[in-house]
């Protein structure tokens, strides 16, 4: 059984109250609030029963409200990046704000992540809702959104859910940054980690996938047997990996895949991620710089944590051979990521 509790703060700075819900199994806690649809907390045992919180994020919650790095938050109405923030629906030109480089990134200027949602009791869980209204940071359509986070035993659910009355590109995902050693341990090197993805996206200049559809076959992407991270970040051009992991095709059915496995050897924890989205987008924090000043006093510099986002393959809108990427009226956008948390 998961215990269930609620509590209402008031953030002096926003003069609004928002919620938190705490979710406890034997094994792992849980803490949500309703800013951002973020998870502030993840607390799970080590090998020797010690507790630890593995998620990176604030102490203070009104640093949640000006976080551009989306700790923790749930990230829409499209995750990741459109080109020249630019799509065409039916002949009609929609134009985003460009808020990274020349693109659209993580749902504009004010996205899902500084939303305060509302909040509702549901078994083992807590239910998240939005309505975005038709034209919100340029996307058409009033979309009705849900977030269910449920946690059974060591599962942690997302359940994402929506419905539109116009045809909008849609892409949820929730951007928590991981370190099994603990939020605050300097860096991810000593992790293991592997993907089940045959193919991943290559990316321009401006990080927009080029179309190219890659085996990993023979690359540094191939992750299908666990690698070391540190070294595997070592021989990577560039800052770290921050790419799209094909996990199905257009033309393969939605099916729940098992898709990465992480495990930190010191601490003995290991992060199972399942999902039914098309890809993940591995991220190792190339851009966390150890300016911010998280939990407990703790700085987080490049490299001390990774995102699992689960997620449809960034710039979908625009690039015919990807996966869909629009949800239209009477139709419901239905995904669930399952985070399972254990020890080796
Ligand atoms: C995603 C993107 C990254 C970066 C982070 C947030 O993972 O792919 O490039 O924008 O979000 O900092």
């Amino acid at each position: 059984m998961t215990e269930v509790q609620r509590e209402v703060i008031t953030l002096s700075s926003a003069q609004c109250s928002i919620e938190k819900w705490t979710l406890r199994s034997s094994s792992v806690s849980v803490e949500i609030i309703s800013l951002g649809c973020v998870i502030t907390s993840i607390k799970t045992a080590d090998r020797n029963g010690q507790s630890s919180d593995i998620v990176l994020g604030f102490d203070d919650l009104e640093c949640y409200l000006t976080n551009s790095r989306y700790f923790g938050a749930v990230v829409g109405r499209v995750a990741n990046r459109i080109a020249k923030g630019q799509f065409v629906i039916d002949g009609k030109v929609y134009n985003l704000a460009n808020n990274n480089g020349p693109n659209a990134l993580h749902g504009g200027l004010r996205g899902f992540d500084k939303a305060v949602w509302t909040c509702g009791p549901v078994p083992d869980g807590v239910r998240l809702s939005h309505i975005s209204p038709d034209g919100d940071e340029g996307y058409p359509g009033n979309l009705k959104v849900s977030v269910i986070y449920k946690l059974e035993e060591n599962t942690l659910s997302v359940e994402y859910c929506a419905q539109t009355d116009k045809t909008t590109p849609i892409n949820l995902t929730n951007h928590s940054y991981f370190n099994l050693a603990g939020q605050g341990a300097p860096d991810i090197y000593d992790h293991q980690v592997s993907i089940t993805a045959d193919a991943y996206l290559p990316v321009n200049d401006t990080m927009i996938p080029t179309g190219e559809i890659k085996p990993v076959d023979n690359t540094l992407f191939d992750l299908h047997k666990p690698i070391a991270l540190g070294s595997r970040l070592k021989e990577l051009p560039g800052p770290g990996f921050d790419h799209n992991f094909c996990l199905r095709f257009p033309e393969q059915p939605k099916l729940e895949i098992k898709c990465a496995r992480v495990e930190h050897h010191g601490s003995g924890r290991v992060l199972e991620v399942s999902t039914t989205q098309p890809g993940v987008q591995f991220y190792t924090s190339n851009f966390l710089d150890g300016t911010i000043k998280g939990k407990g006093g703790a700085s987080y510099p490049k490299h001390s944590a990774f995102c699992l986002e689960t997620q449809n393959w960034p710039d979908a809108v625009n690039q015919t051979q990807f996966p869909d990427a629009l949800l239209r009226p009477r139709e419901e956008y239905n995904h669930i990521t399952r985070f399972t948390f254990s020890v080796a």
